[in-house]
């Protein structure tokens, strides 16, 4: 049986034996490191002593926004423990959590102070209360979060001062329903996360070119048409083939007014504002295939089933009708969502067709326009103003900067924080989104372990790394800047447990950036709190990734004596992580890495992080393939480019191969210029072939090259070429990894010489890459 003071005390008979066991449980010392609440508190005091929740414990509340609060908490007592706990209007003497208004703290902050007596909670409005319970929440034991009870759990929570309240006021998630269609319970359940780490906007992309995803009822065939595309699931999204507009639509769905307002409803009880984005001009083919009379060419179009680039088919903007179905629209949408903002979209229009339409022509010349880029300025202007005088504010993606912002808009900053920067400078707010760091469709672990994703990978760590305010602002242009957001953008993301898996645990991360004072923001804290969250998340049966446990590897090459220091490594800095080499047995009796291992000959590699001294997770491996270059010097005659520069100097002579992936940090790469090399061995070796690691990926104008020279040196000054290799242009839809081997009459040399070249009519068009992660000398 499980025991707790209060019993203890309120049994007379209780013996002995048990009144030790009272005193003890009783006497537990906290420590601040126990205090796991993430995002991390403002300030934090730690008394002795407890607060002990058991059966009798009661909420006290005066009016509706503190029940609400209370009720969170009331509801996870009972599935957790079974417990009834009522709401009261007068404090008792003890055994109480009671709530108060303080209208001195500011909008959505709290106190929190538990003593053994009682808890008592302060704050000015429903948001404060509702975080303060989240707080509380995260400082009971993490079954607090089971959806059936759990016996013999000491539902203690340590006696603390806490005063708490947010960075910044906007704290987002956007979630793309038009790539691939999510439900209302998924919704829900999203935003149920988003008030335990204290975020506050739920942003819903509700419109692209892929599905419409708002009922429109001015306008059905929105829905009827454009909510559905030609089901191609089962290709990838960049393979999907464009779809003839008589074929009907199976795949897809869309929310109804009625499902959005019992969304709104829903989130405004956890303290989250839903904010709707109708995209326009462009990412609206979905529309138009329902109504080709928005676009200039007035043609029908199917709703894409995947990739489309660039995006021409976008809304007339010259014709009068086009602004008539747009305000028609925002009409309805402001009638569901009571947020103050109203998201336009705005990015990624190409506007080739605007260039030629009669209409978008007129409307240039009669408003004395110079280009189509201040036509697009036109149109947002005009957006602005009909949602300005409905009492509402713009927001849109950072090319509304393009052409002239409008006077009132707020940025929401992707390509980088340049846009946020921009509109800050000029007086605008702005909220910070950078592709680089709040892109949570991109690979969380490495690419060769994760499930397909768009671009690079942003870990768990860089997303904790990411500073809304840079320093190009100064303090006054700083108060522009909103707060942040992450954004799931859903085009490899086809279901609800993938979407999961993609914001988890990242958004985590992103909570305490966004919530918490920056000098109390520290990785090492905030990792370990992270895996008391990932306890809660299994409990609440959210789909975490656990990319960051993934080891990985980094090598730097150590010129003096040409071995290679290899460091294994997962996101948790505190990982018992070991490793074997060959085919020795990977258990509890290898090495443990601590520091840089030394490799001096090519070998297998194996390592696992060890919990309780057993392997856990994926283990890894890799093969180190040493050969004759390996850390000897490299003189670049031509310089890789500084968008991949691998891992420097040393990068294609470090044993390191690149990944599919080309964004993966290992590859070097040249734009348009042959790359040409030079590397020494230090002293005369005999060799007798040359391998190229190189990679083709056509579709982002990567090219293997048309021609590879070798070139050999006793002396570094006079060379001779020992080997050529020319190859014909060939065209390739995969992204492929290839090596190439040059082999010649053994030779005796010092210093080897390797250039590579683009084809010509490539290098005519002026955006051929060529990617290389290691010269390989035997
Ligand atoms: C965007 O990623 N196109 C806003
Ligand atoms: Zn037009």
């Amino acid at each position: 049986m499980k025991i707790r003071c209060f019993s203890c005390f309120s049994i007379l008979a209780v013996t002995f034996v048990l009144l030790n066991a009272c005193k003890e449980k009783a006497s537990i010392a906290y420590q601040e490191s126990d205090i796991q609440i993430i995002p991390k508190v403002g300030s934090l005091q730690l008394n002795s002593g407890v607060f002990q929740f058991n059966e009798n414990t009661v909420f006290v509340a005066s009016n509706q926004q503190q029940k609400i609060a209370a009720q969170l908490l009331i509801d996870k007592f009972k599935n957790a423990s079974g417990w009834n706990l009522p709401i009261v209007s007068t404090i008792p003497k003890n055994n109480y959590v009671a709530f108060k208004t303080d209208v001195g703290l500011d909008a959505e902050a709290y106190a929190l102070k538990v003593n053994e007596n009682g808890i008592t909670i302060s704050a000015s409005d429903s948001s404060g209360f509702l975080y303060a319970v989240q707080s509380l929440r995260q400082l009971l034991p993490v079954e607090i979060e089971s959806t059936t009870v759990v016996k013999d759990i000491d539902w203690q929570i340590p006696n603390v001062d806490i005063v708490d309240g947010p960075r910044f006021p906007w704290r987002g998630l956007m979630l793309d329903l038009s790539r691939h269609f999510f439900n209302k319970a998924y919704i829900k359940e999203t935003i149920d996360a988003l008030s335990l780490h204290k975020l506050n906007i739920l942003h819903l992309h509700l419109v692209d070119d892929q599905g419409w995803r708002i009922e429109i009822k001015k306008y059905p065939k929105l829905t009827e048409v454009g909510a559905w595309r030609v089901d191609q699931e089962h290709l990838p999204w960049n393979s999907r083939t464009e779809n003839n507009p008589k074929e009907k639509g199976t795949y897809g769905g869309y929310l109804t007014q009625e499902d959005l307002k019992d969304i709104v409803a829903y989130a405004a009880l956890k303290g989250v504002e839903v904010v709707p984005e109708i995209e326009m001009p462009a990412h609206v083919s979905s529309a138009i295939a329902a109504y080709p009379e928005l676009s200039c060419h007035e043609q029908p179009i199917a709703v894409p089933s995947g990739a489309l680039w660039p995006i021409t088919d976008i809304y007339c903007a010259g014709k009068e009708s086009t602004f008539q179905f747009l305000e028609d629209i925002l009409l309805e949408v402001m009638e569901i969502f009571p947020s103050r903002y109203i998201h336009i979209g705005g990015d990624e229009a190409t506007k080739t067709n605007w260039e030629k339409c009669v209409h978008c022509k007129k409307r240039i010349a009669q408003e004395g326009l110079k280009n189509v880029e201040e036509l697009q300025s036109y149109f947002i202007k005009r957006i602005e103003k009909f949602i300005n005088s409905k009492g509402k504010k713009l927001i849109g993606w950072d090319e509304i900067l393009e052409g002239g912002l409008a006077p009132e808009a707020t940025v929401m900053s992707w390509r980088g924080v340049k846009g946020g920067v921009e509109a800050a400078k000029y007086g605008n707010d702005a909220i910070m989104s950078p592709v680089g760091y709040c892109y949570f469709d991109y690979y969380q672990g490495p690419p060769e372990y994760e499930p397909k994703a768009g671009g690079s990978v942003i870990t768990v760590s860089k997303v904790y790394d990411f500073e809304p305010i840079v320093d190009e602002l100064s303090t006054e242009e700083a108060k522009h800047i909103l707060g942040g957001q992450a954004n799931v953008w859903a085009e490899h993301i086809p279901t609800e447990d993938h979407s999961q898996y993609m914001i988890f645990p990242r958004l985590t991360a992103l909570s305490e950036t966004l919530w918490s004072p920056k000098e109390l923001r520290d990785w090492n804290d905030f990792s370990g709190r992270l895996k008391t969250m990932m306890q809660r998340f299994e409990l609440l049966d959210i789909n975490y990734a656990k990319s960051a446990y993934i080891i990985t590897s980094k090598v730097e090459a150590n010129a003096e004596d040409k071995s290679v220091e290899l460091t294994l490594h997962n996101e948790f800095l505190d990982s018992d992580i070991r490793y074997a080499f060959g085919d020795a047995e990977l258990n509890e009796q290898s090495a443990k890495f601590v520091t840089p291992i030394k490799l001096k000959r090519t070998t297998v590699v194996k390592a696992a992080m060890f919990k309780e001294n057993k392997p856990t997770g994926m283990v890894f491996k890799d093969t180190i393939t040493f050969h004759k270059a390996v850390s000897s010097k490299v003189d670049y005659i031509t310089k890789y480019h500084n968008r991949y520069q691998g891992s420097g100097d040393f990068n294609l002579v470090n044993t390191l191969r690149g990944t599919k992936n080309f964004r993966d940090g290992r590859w070097q790469a040249w734009l348009n210029e042959d790359a040409e090399v030079i590397i020494d061995l230090g002293e005369e070796k005999d060799i007798k072939r040359v391998t190229i690691g190189s990679m083709e990926n056509q579709k982002n104008a990567i090219f293997y090259p048309s021609k590879i020279q070798v070139f050999v040196s006793k002396n570094g000054k006079e060379f001779v070429e020992v080997k050529s290799f020319n190859r014909a242009f060939k065209p390739n839809k995969e992204t492929e990894l290839k090596e190439f081997n040059l082999e010649f009459e053994p030779i005796k040399a010092r210093v080897v010489k390797v250039k590579l070249s683009l084809s010509h009519h490539i290098r005519e068009r002026n955006e051929g890459w060529i990617f290389v992660d290691e010269i390989l000398i035997h």
